[in-house]
């Protein structure tokens, strides 16, 4: 760890912001049992930012600086502010990206420090694209800014997932690995590599319009699972033979096993009861214009769809049937160099 910028007191040399960004994530398939150890693949999405910045605070202050509501950082429609740190009023509102900040102040032994993040989405909330790890990883980048430290990616994920725990109750850490990847990754019990993709092929992602409950959601699946331990086993090895052989068709840039791979996802999903009557129809339309396969994205009960399609006409197709049948949104990313 870089040594601080920081002087006596754990103040800055010189006040100023602090900024970071992050972006949001799609799961090609793995969500929900790579919570219970199986391997997950994930697309990252830079067209989906999350940009912070942080200013410092004042202990004992409930209320934003002046630069955050005035000036050229004034909060966009999608945004949100919150204050982290010691001696904040009772009354101040606890969600992941405070867990994270406060104990990345703790580590960095700057106990005293109050900062205020002001937050810019591009990223939908709670529709299964990452958007709370994004806030969370964006957050902490931008205090690490203000204080004039780096943050080595092992240690931007561990500060994530304590804000996802919190969050999510219990998170397998996919979304923060996937909110600061560069490409495509395989990730597996908390380790992330990138992922060797051979497919020119387009995800064309669908919003249903329907918040999902990320929490809800894992406790539903967890719920399943420990009342049939029988059928979990088959179905976590089941899941795992699916991520596998979805990798194995993206690597060899076969879009067909791939999309048969989707769609058995989904009716694995189905059975961990997080599908929903809203994606089986954007599921259908998809196919029905062309999909090689599509399946909820993330934690499903609503959220999104993602389909796998041809580039180009193909995805265009796909995502036009898409917001015919009701989505909300539609955003296509192409299989390979998903960075601009
Ligand atoms: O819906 P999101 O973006 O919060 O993604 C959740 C992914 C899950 O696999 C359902 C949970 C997890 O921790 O991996």
């Amino acid at each position: 760890m870089n040594s601080p910028r920081v002087h006596g007191g754990g103040r800055p040399a010189a006040p100023g912001v602090g900024i970071g960004r992050a972006h949001g994530k799609a799961i090609l398939l793995g969500e929900h049992t790579v919570v219970h150890g199986t391997p997950a693949i994930a697309f990252p999405l830079p067209a989906l930012p999350v940009r912070a910045v942080a200013y410092s605070g004042e202990a004992g202050s409930s209320t934003v600086s002046p630069p955050a509501v005035s000036g050229r950082y004034a909060l966009s429609d999608n945004g949100s502010r919150f204050l982290a740190g010691k001696g904040l009023p009772a009354a101040t509102p606890v969600s992941g990206p405070r867990v994270a900040v406060e104990e990345a102040l703790r580590r960095w032994d700057l106990p005293g420090e109050v900062v205020e993040v002001v937050l810019h989405r591009e990223i939908p909330q709670a529709r299964g694209l990452g958007s709370s790890a994004a806030d969370a990883a964006a957050a902490v980048r931008a205090v690490a800014d203000l204080h004039g430290r780096t943050v080595d990616p092992d240690s931007l994920y561990e500060l994530v997932q304590c804000g996802e725990q919190f969050a999510h109750g219990r998170a397998s850490g996919v979304d923060a690995r996937a909110a600061s990847a560069d490409g495509p990754i395989w990730f597996h019990a908390g380790t992330a590599r990138p992922l060797e993709v051979g497919l020119d092929a387009a995800l064309v992602i669908a919003d249903t319009g329907i918040p999902g409950a990320t929490q809800q959601a894992v406790a539903e699946v967890r719920g399943r699972l420990d009342r049939d331990r029988g059928s979990a086993g088959r179905l976590l090895e089941r899941a795992t033979e699916l991520v596998e052989s979805a990798h194995a068709a993206l690597a060899a840039g076969r879009a067909e096993p791939l999309g048969r791979a989707l769609l058995y996802f989904q009716d694995l999903l189905d059975e961990l009861g997080v599908g929903s009557p809203r994606i089986d129809t954007l599921v259908t339309a998809a196919l029905e214009a062309g999909a090689f396969g599509a399946k909820l994205t993330g934690a499903g009960l609503g959220g999104c769809v993602l389909a796998l399609t041809e580039a180009g006409r193909g995805a265009s197709t796909v995502s036009a049937a898409l917001r015919g049948a009701g989505a909300v949104q539609t955003w296509t990313v192409p299989t390979r160099s998903v960075l601009p």
